[in-house]
């Protein structure tokens, strides 16, 4: 059947965990509550993965590991070379790449919907766990299995739990959700996208801001 490599339908995820977090978990959450306080009431909210309102609604107005922080230029330097390790293990050789990253707060029993990454240039995506209980992510089979007329219905999934200093890296086009957050326990979450070209659309740029930093 195969002449050269073949990797039928392999999803290639990267699970890991950062070993210094403890050292810098209090600082990380300080900072994504000031963008919380700052951003959430400065910009619009623009509906993303069920969410109306929050700072994942805003996610378009910046980049947060692009942040002079100094906890949140230790994360970015543990993510970056995580990413690196990956595009290794899956033999993808690029020195041009551009990555934008945001700060999920949920609160309340909020969930992010099923919905992927997927979008113009974008092909790499990972998640970092900042403070989480009892929650994990929900990771679905790429291929379209559903029955038709039952949207949430999926042939196969996956589900990783989520712990605190743990980073997920998977293809952008893998659709997943997340579970539930408890009654009054927040869930703090730092989303990444590394991508090929910074793209102009209005999920990126068009909104008037400027979010793509070089990877
Ligand atoms: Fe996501």
């Amino acid at each position: 059947m195969v002449n050269g490599f073949n990797s039928f339908w392999a999803t290639p995820f990267r699970i890991t965990q950062w070993k210094d977090f403890g050292d810098y978990s209090e600082k990380i959450i300080s900072v994504v509550k000031e963008y919380d306080d700052t951003i959430t009431s400065q910009t619009e909210s623009v509906n993303i993965a069920g969410l109306e309102k929050g700072l994942t609604t805003k996610w378009y107005t910046y980049n947060f590991l692009q942040s002079n922080h100094p906890s949140i230029q230790k994360l970015r330097e543990f993510i970056f070379s995580e990413v690196n390790t990956y595009l290794e293990e899956i033999g993808h050789n690029d020195p041009n790449l551009y990555y934008q990253s945001w700060a999920n707060l949920l609160k309340n029993q909020e969930i992010l919907n099923i919905h992927s990454h997927a979008g113009s240039y974008s092909y790499v995506s990972g998640v970092f766990f900042v403070k989480t209980v009892e929650s994990s992510t929900k990771y679905f089979i790429p291929l379209d299995r559903r029955i038709p007329g039952v949207e949430d219905f999926f042939e196969t999934e996956i589900e990783i739990k989520n712990i605190e200093g743990g980073l997920v890296i998977f293809p952008s086009f893998i659709e997943h959700c997340s579970t539930p957050t408890l009654e009054n326990l927040e869930r703090i979450t730092i989303a990444f996208d590394i991508l090929k070209e910074a793209p102009i659309d209005r999920f990126h740029n068009s909104f008037g801001q400027r979010v793509i930093d070089r990877f």
